[in-house]
């Protein structure tokens, strides 16, 4: 019977037949979205046969519902995702330095869906610049809510800016800014309770699936208040809440300081074997060549927004690109998501057949395992494998595999669901 999706004392109870809201997107969003959620649909399939099946409910964003209702973003578009609590979108886009804000921020606020989740994996047989991509296995915990992306900005020579520069130098002293006339100036608030539930939900992730670390990742050599203070918070929080569960670098300095080196190893040592979950920080421009270099030292990753937004991208671009990196934004609350693809529109390339629908495939196996149907996306994860080990793939990896067969969109999908098994 088609139900809805509803949370209890913090569970998500999932009826046999969901109804999922989606948004098709704009650009490539139309190119992906359908032949997504056949690959879906076809594995649920196979996995339950006729006992469960998603019903997918279209609601509307982006220019599609700028052309049907006059708005970018109506107000039942904002309910449907609160009354299923689950959904799924496509890339919307965003015009650069005027107009309307960004739906995806505005989305996310709205939900306050503080968590943006993205796990970078490697396919077999998927192009990648690094040498062992097989080691490549992080999840990124990206905060969603705070940072410059509150989007308080002023504009140099306005009138708001003026008055802000003028409290800055007058009411509190401050003398520091090189060109006051002509600067703009943003504001980047980070708070203490917006980075513990960020920090909260990444250790718990991580204790979770028993996976081996958490890495803070931030700039507090330079912002100390902001992300230095993350920082700060994310160690009182995990030694406090997770005690027990975990172990932290700053637990490890304080042991060598006061009984020297050899002890805090062993003790780093004992924590490992115990399978404590080892939380540790890295300043972001070290992270950035770390990953590269040391792939294996991170799992989970615990950061600010522009930080995430960085990271992203070149982790994405370490196992094959935006093309297959899927997302999730999430409210481990009150249990509102968003599953998206991470990508943009792609406008040079939509309804030429080109995109490469596996960031929203992939991005949908991560909403079926937060609604506890695994089975379909081992599935579905197989039959990728498979897919990319024949080399049968779209333009984006074709241009970067040798002997590989050039499919599209639509192909691709059909190929991943012949190989479903
Ligand atoms: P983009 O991600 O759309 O494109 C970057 C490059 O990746 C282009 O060469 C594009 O052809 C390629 N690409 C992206 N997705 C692909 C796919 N599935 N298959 C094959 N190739 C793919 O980023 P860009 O150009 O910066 O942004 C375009 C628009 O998208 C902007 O309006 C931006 O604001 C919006 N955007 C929306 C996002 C969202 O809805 N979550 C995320 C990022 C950008």
């Amino acid at each position: 019977m088609t139900e809805k999706i509803k949370i209890n004392g913090g569970q998500l109870r999932v009826p046999n037949e969901p109804i999922i809201p989606f948004i098709e997107g704009d650009g490539i969003g139309k190119d992906i979205t359908k032949p997504s959620q056949k690959v879906i649909d076809a594995a649920i399939k196979k996995a339950y046969g006729e006992t469960k099946k998603i019903i997918w409910k279209e609601v509307l964003a982006g220019e599609k519902a700028l052309k049907l209702t006059g708005n970018y973003l109506p107000e039942e578009t904002i309910e449907a995702f609160k009354e299923h609590l689950i959904g799924i979108k496509g890339p919307l886009q965003t015009p650069v330095g005027e107009g309307i804000r960004s739906l995806n921020v505005a989305l996310r606020q709205t939900l306050d869906l503080f968590v943006c989740l993205r796990p970078v994996r490697w396919f077999k047989g998927v192009p990648s610049p690094i040498r062992y991509p097989s080691l490549v296995d992080m999840h990124i915990f990206r905060e969603n809510t705070e940072d410059i992306y509150a989007g308080i900005e002023f504009m140099a020579g306005e009138e708001n800016t003026k008055k802000f520069r003028d409290f800055l130098i007058n009411e509190l002293g401050v003398s520091k800014i090189r060109f006051p006339e002509s600067s703009s100036f943003g504001i980047k608030p980070i708070s203490k309770e917006g980075s513990e539930r960020l920090i909260r939900a990444a250790l718990q992730y991580a204790v979770n699936r028993e996976l081996p670390s958490v890495t803070i990742v931030h700039k507090g050599n330079i912002m100390k208040f902001t992300e230095g203070a993350f920082k700060n918070w994310g160690y009182d929080l995990a030694e406090n809440e997770f005690a027990g569960k975990v172990f932290t670098w700053r637990q490890f300095e304080k042991i060598k300081a006061d009984s020297g080196l050899m002890d805090a190893e062993k003790a780093l040592n004992g924590a490992k074997k115990e399978g404590k979950v080892i939380v540790k920080d890295v300043i972001t421009d070290a992270f950035l060549q770390e990953s590269l270099l040391r792939p294996f030292e991170h799992s989970v990753i615990a950061t600010m927004n522009l930080n995430g937004d960085y990271i992203s991208d070149q982790l994405a671009a370490m196992v094959g690109g935006i093309g297959i990196s899927p997302g999730a934004n999430i409210n481990y609350k009150n249990g509102y998501a968003i599953f998206e693809a991470t990508h943009g529109t792609a406008p040079g390339i939509a309804g030429t057949g080109k995109a490469n629908p596996s960031s929203l495939i992939l991005s949908a196996l991560m909403m079926l395992e937060y609604m506890g149907w695994d089975e379909v996306s081992e599935l579905v994860y197989d039959a990728m494998e498979h897919t990319f080990a024949k080399r049968r793939v779209t333009s984006d990896l074709y241009a970067l595999m040798d002997g590989a067969t050039l499919l599209s969109t639509s192909e691709f999908a059909d190929e991943v669901i012949k190989n479903i098994h």
